[in-house]
């Protein structure tokens, strides 16, 4: 069984004040990099693994998707995103660290900021692949394995006083427990190589690939996302089932 840290309240309490909880993917800042590598979702069904509060459920239902599935193992997230979303969305509670998909029955699987805390990723990207119609996509996003690398993650000073995140145990794949919102968050880190090897060991063709950073505009707007041009916090990731 999974830690499911989304269910801990003071967890819960705090992630519930983030940008992107209040404003949804407006709040995201890599949002338009996800979007960008969407195909248009009007007559897709549409699974979102690890939906959260539901906006990306809600977004596929208003672009006009034949059907959308959001599943979460999280109580407390499954009930807001349930209740700000057409019943017609629907929502079901497992943990994707053991999770069974009906072959051949979606067109797009999504999943943002929610594979690094499975321990089974690679059995999840078996059970995608065989869930996906030949053709269809998987688009997620991960923390960067720059960020889940180190076992005390943080900003540093180098000797003229630039900002530097150090990382160290980079091909050592496996557990993190980190200090974020809360002590003793459980965290898978994978390498950059983990991640395309699981594709490719899966029939899943990588389509593009993005780490993110703000554009000129974002960083004007908000001088603080000029970090994540030091150490991106955000892999992107989209791939197509082959045929
Ligand atoms: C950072 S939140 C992202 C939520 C949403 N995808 C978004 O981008 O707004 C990660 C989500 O993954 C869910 N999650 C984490 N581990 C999970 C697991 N083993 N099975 C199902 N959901 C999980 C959490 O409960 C949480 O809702």
């Amino acid at each position: 069984m999974t830690q499911n840290i989304y269910d801990n309240e003071e967890f819960f309490a705090g992630y519930s004040k983030l940008p992107r909880s209040e404003r949804g993917l407006l709040g995201a800042p890599e949002w338009p990099s996800l979007r960008a590598m969407l195909p248009e979702i009007a007559g897709l069904r549409v699974l979102d693994l690890g939906c959260g509060f539901g906006w990306f459920c809600r977004r596929a239902q208003e672009q006009s998707a034949l059907s959308v599935t959001g599943i979460d193992v999280s109580e407390k997230m499954l009930a807001r995103a349930k209740a700000e979303s057409d019943p017609a969305i629907q929502y079901h509670r497992a943990d994707m660290d053991s999770l069974t998909l009906v072959r051949g029955s979606y067109d797009l699987i999504y999943s943002s900021l929610a594979f690094h805390y499975l321990k089974n990723l690679g059995a999840l990207m078996g059970e995608i692949s065989g869930a996906l119609v030949p053709g269809g996509r998987l688009v997620f996003s991960v923390e960067h394995p720059m960020v889940t690398a180190p076992r005390y993650p943080g900003w540093q000073k180098d000797a003229d006083g630039t900002r530097l995140w150090p990382v160290n145990h980079y091909l050592e794949d496996g557990a993190r427990e980190t200090n974020w919102l809360v002590h003793g968050v459980v965290k898978q880190h994978r390498s950059m190589t983990t991640y395309v090897n699981m594709l490719i060991a899966n029939r899943l063709q990588l389509l593009h690939i993005e780490e993110w950073g703000p554009t000129d505009a974002q960083a004007a707007a908000m001088p603080s996302l000029l970090d994540e041009r030091q150490r991106p916090n955000f892999l992107l990731v989209s791939a197509g089932r082959a045929q």
